[in-house]
């Protein structure tokens, strides 16, 4: 080893150590006669001190020249700091390194910019150069505690008995809703291999090849839009257990997140996590990943609304829609007309919304505000029971389609509690989501699609709404979903289902998705063919391991819990990633690009 020591170790009791160490200058510092650097490495921070009377002129000279990110290889001997200069914000702050010799072992380029500045450069250039960006301790600490999470999942699935098994990256396209990323293959031009958007069939057929508990972690690649909490290529801990049902793998799931939180934050996590049925989540949230770190409840006003005059409620009203409004706690005096034209605007720009209401309660109690005029004094006191107002609360109302108020009214609460600072950074808040509707209903294409997968089982207290024939009792759209999606902090952490394993019910799943039997063959008529010889029942669910490594970390962007990540525009800076092949590469597929 180049070194005897990390830039992370050394403490008091190392006093009089003569110790090698090597790393990167994060700074130099002259005090005239005195030179200072603070070394770098994965472990930390160590103050090095080169006073000129040990040294020769050379060595001295040496320092001095060093730029920051220079490696450098330093032998000394440990010593106390004196008295005022402990440094209390890091471990290593008793001590520094009193330096005999300096070999420079590499040199660096000037940096596009510094490790460790306070400031962050543009994510762009943060993307460019990712090994400077990389060696930020900011970025070093949630590498580590991906790992550390990984370590603990593998740990805690391999003493209940599941095996890790890896399943083909070159396969074939699966219905699981995204874009597929397509792989030419030259040996049979003209056909493709798709990468996988999970292993979601191949489990289910390692359950019909027995092998009961499975785990991966592994890659996904979906060619979809993407967001802070969505990349292209992501990973996930999936798993599928034969012979179960929803509980037992909520279950699994449960203990998962007490050891994390415990291995991993060093907390206790309160068992079982608290579950809401998606009808629930979308009543009080709007939203069926509900952040519950606090209130701001959506309250229905509808029946209200129908007896006003204020056409823009009693409208919605009278057609079918819902009038719903959010109660900002205290917030009245933080919102200027300014700042509610900035929501207005934004609900209509995010969300197709016509528009946000507003009402605010001012220091009598009263409702005040341009819309107010529009209510008998009746009507403004039931709206006002009925949103607990007390003065200063700041009411935000959306009249539309179910659909858009759910999103309106989310949007608006998140981005309010946001700004209100409501939400307490440390907080972890899990809960499940069950009983998700199977099928939804396709206004635009006019027909239903499945809101997992098509493999997904229905409760079987719902199926009469799917088998009956008589129009009353067939009622797809009422038909709830042996699914299950676990939140953490507002997000979807994971979610997995208990799948079908009676072919009958199957067929009738593909005939009211509108997929032909031939179809259906055609595109996963493998996992048809498996179901045919002995699938025992089974069910698993996915986590997206990039997405907790965010949550655990208190990060609020994906990209940052990655080592390698893609831009919104699925590019990888660093490399270069898409590009341009050489013509010869695509003769050999057949493929022929067309400019457009
Ligand atoms: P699903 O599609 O819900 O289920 O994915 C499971 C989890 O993976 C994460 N995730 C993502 N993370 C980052 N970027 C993305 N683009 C992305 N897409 C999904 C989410 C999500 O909850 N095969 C089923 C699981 C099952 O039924 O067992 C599946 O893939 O955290
Ligand atoms: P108007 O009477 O058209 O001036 O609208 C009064 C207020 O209602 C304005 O602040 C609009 O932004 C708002 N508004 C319009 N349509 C809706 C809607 N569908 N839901 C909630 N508020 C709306």
């Amino acid at each position: 080893m180049l070194r005897s020591k990390t830039c992370g170790e050394l403490r008091k009791n190392d006093l009089g150590l003569p110790v090698t160490l090597a790393g990167w200058v994060d700074s130099v510092r002259d005090h005239s006669g005195v030179l200072f650097i603070n070394l770098r490495d994965r472990y930390g921070l160590t103050q090095i001190v080169f006073l000129q009377e040990g040294l020769n002129d050379e060595m001295f000279n040496t320092v001095r020249s060093l730029h920051p990110e220079d490696v450098v290889q330093i032998t000394g001997t440990v010593r106390l700091r004196p008295e005022g200069i402990v440094n209390k914000k890091i471990p290593t702050g008793e001590i520094e390194v009193n330096a005999e010799k300096i070999i420079v072992l590499n040199r660096t380029e000037i940096v596009p910019f510094q490790p460790s500045a306070p400031e962050l450069p543009a994510e762009e250039t943060r993307l460019q150069y990712r090994y400077l960006d990389l060696r930020r301790p900011a970025m070093q600490k949630t590498l580590l505690l991906r790992h550390r999470i990984t370590k603990v999942l593998r740990d805690y699935f391999d003493e209940l008995g599941f095996v890790e098994i890896e399943t083909p990256m070159l396969g074939k396209s699966t219905p699981e809703g995204a874009r597929d990323y397509l792989v030419p293959s030259r040996v049979a031009q003209g056909q493709f291999y798709a990468l996988p958007q999970s292993p979601q069939l191949y489990k289910q057929i390692l359950m019909i090849a027995g092998y009961d508990r499975y785990f991966q972690i592994a890659r996904c690649f979906r060619d979809e839009d993407l967001r802070a909490d969505r990349q292209p290529e992501f990973t996930q801990m999936d798993l599928e257990m034969s012979f179960v049902d929803s509980e037992d793998i909520i279950e699994i799931i449960n203990g998962l997140m007490a050891r994390l939180m415990k291995e991993v934050l060093g907390r206790e996590l309160k068992l079982p996590i608290p579950r809401m049925a998606y009808d629930e989540a979308m009543e009080r949230f709007g939203h069926d990943a509900p952040d519950l770190r606090f209130g701001m409840e959506l309250i229905d006003l509808t029946d209200i609304a129908k007896e006003t005059e204020f056409r823009v409620f009693r409208g919605v009203a009278d057609s079918g829609g819902r009038v719903r409004a959010i109660n900002a706690k205290n917030a009245a005096e933080k919102y200027s007309r300014k700042d509610i034209d900035g929501l207005n605007n934004w609900v209509i720009e995010q969300f197709g919304a016509k528009g946000v209401a507003w009402l605010k309660v001012d220091s009598q109690g009263t409702l005040t505000g341009p819309i107010a005029k529009n209510f008998t004094e009746p009507q403004l006191q039931q709206m006002a029971e009925r949103l607990h107002v007390e003065a200063g609360d700041f009411l935000l109302f959306s009249a539309d389609t179910f659909e858009v108020t759910c999103k309106v009214l989310n949007g608006l609460r998140r981005r309010l509690a946001a700004e209100l600072k409501l939400i307490d950074p440390k907080e972890m808040n899990f809960c499940w989501v069950v009983q998700f509707p199977m099928f939804d209903w396709d206004a635009e294409e006019q027909r239903w699609i499945a809101m997992h997968h098509p493999f997904t089982a229905p409760l079987e207290s719902d199926l009469p709404y799917l088998t009956n024939t008589e129009p009353e009792t067939f009622a797809p759209g009422k038909v709830r979903a042996k699914a299950y999606d676990l939140v953490l902090n507002g997000f979807e952490a994971g979610g997995g289902t208990i799948r079908i394993h009676d072919s009958q019910i199957q067929s009738k799943v593909f005939d009211l998705l509108g997929l032909s039997m031939e179809t259906a063959k055609e595109q996963f008529g493998f996992l048809l063919n498996a179901l045919q010889f002995g699938a025992p029942p089974h069910g698993g669910i996915a986590l997206g391991l990039d997405r907790l490594v965010m949550l655990f970390g208190g990060l609020d962007n994906i990209r940052d819990c990655i080592a390698f990540p893609k831009t919104a525009k699925a590019a990888d800076l660093m490399t270069g990633a898409p590009s341009h092949v050489a013509v010869k590469q695509l003769n050999e597929l057949a493929i022929r690009v067309v400019e457009s």
